[in-house]
């Protein structure tokens, strides 16, 4: 039997508050595929991750359905160990007063935090593992260092960390290296490079094709809830098409599988 697609969304309708940000998406992503997800703002990129991580849902209708590994119902707790997240809102939603440690330790119970009874089933081993997840990603010495007394790139570690606790198959990344400086993105993304490398589906949101690693092969466009492209990544990043997609000059380089943006002259009417 062939494997289950990762995902498999069919005939999508989602809303969110009185926006219907979706309807009738189809969009299926196979194990092991290493996909970017591009758009300009608004476009539903995030509401498309927030679906597959099941923090959002579909409206529910006949011949419609969001398949995770070939199954309908998921427990959370047991989706977690398959797909980390990473997002700009799981960082806020954290306290500003905990720690790297309490933040990566919280990915073993997918909670936001570890308090109470929750503090009191934290074994050992799990600290031991998140302890070294911290050496892993850079940042061992800022174990007990509070999210408010880190930079961004810092905090955005810690997140990373959160996601990588479980040894997730799948690592989902919404603008992973926002507010990243050089160093701190190129080593991030070498990162994503090296779990991608060592057979991890990688699904990654970016404003920046430069951050796109050359290992993604696919590259899907959103535009106003509507998917405009599927395919090939030198395909789908040609100046022309981003150009009729954005609304304004885009011109593409590439260099050494890298691609990059930059305002160009011409504008391409389609
Ligand atoms: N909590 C919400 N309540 C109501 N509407 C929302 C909510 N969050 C997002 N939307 C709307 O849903 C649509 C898609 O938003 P989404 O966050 O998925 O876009 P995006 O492609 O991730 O954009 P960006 O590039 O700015 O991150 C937008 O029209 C947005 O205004
Ligand atoms: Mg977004």
């Amino acid at each position: 039997m062939s494997e289950p697609p990762l995902i498999e969304i069919h005939n999508a309708t989602i809303w969110r508050g009185t926006t219907r940000v979706f309807q009738n998406l189809s969009l299926s992503i196979a194990q092991h595929e290493r996909v970017a997800i591009l758009g300009p703002n608004g476009s539903g990129k995030t509401t498309l991750l927030k679906t597959i991580n099941r923090e959002l849902y579909p409206v529910v209708a006949e011949d419609s359905w969001i398949r995770i590994l070939g199954r309908d119902q998921w427990n959370v707790w047991d989706l977690r160990k398959h797909i980390g997240l990473i997002s700009h809102d799981l960082h806020d939603r954290y306290t500003p007063t905990t720690t790297a440690l309490e933040v990566v330790v919280s990915g073993f119970f997918s909670s936001i935090g570890v308090h109470g009874v929750l503090a009191q089933r934290i074994s050992k081993q799990q600290v031991a593992k998140a302890q070294n997840i911290l050496d892993l990603l850079g940042i061992g010495a800022l174990g007990h260092t509070s999210l408010n007394a880190m930079s961004t790139g810092q905090q955005r570690r810690c997140l990373l960390g959160r996601a990588l606790v479980h040894e997730p198959q799948t690592l989902i990344l919404d603008e992973p290296a926002a507010g990243l400086d050089f160093a701190a993105s190129f080593d991030y993304l070498q990162r994503i490079r090296n779990l991608s490398n060592s057979g991890h589906n990688i699904v990654l949101v970016t404003h920046h094709l430069n951050e796109i690693p050359p290992e993604v092969e696919r590259v899907v466009v959103l535009k106003g809830g509507e998917v405009v492209a599927d395919g090939d990544k030198a395909a789908v990043l040609s100046g022309e098409f981003l150009s009729s997609v954005y609304e304004t000059h885009i011109r593409v380089a590439q260099l050494d599988g890298y691609y990059l943006a930059y305002p160009g002259q011409v504008f391409y009417k389609t």
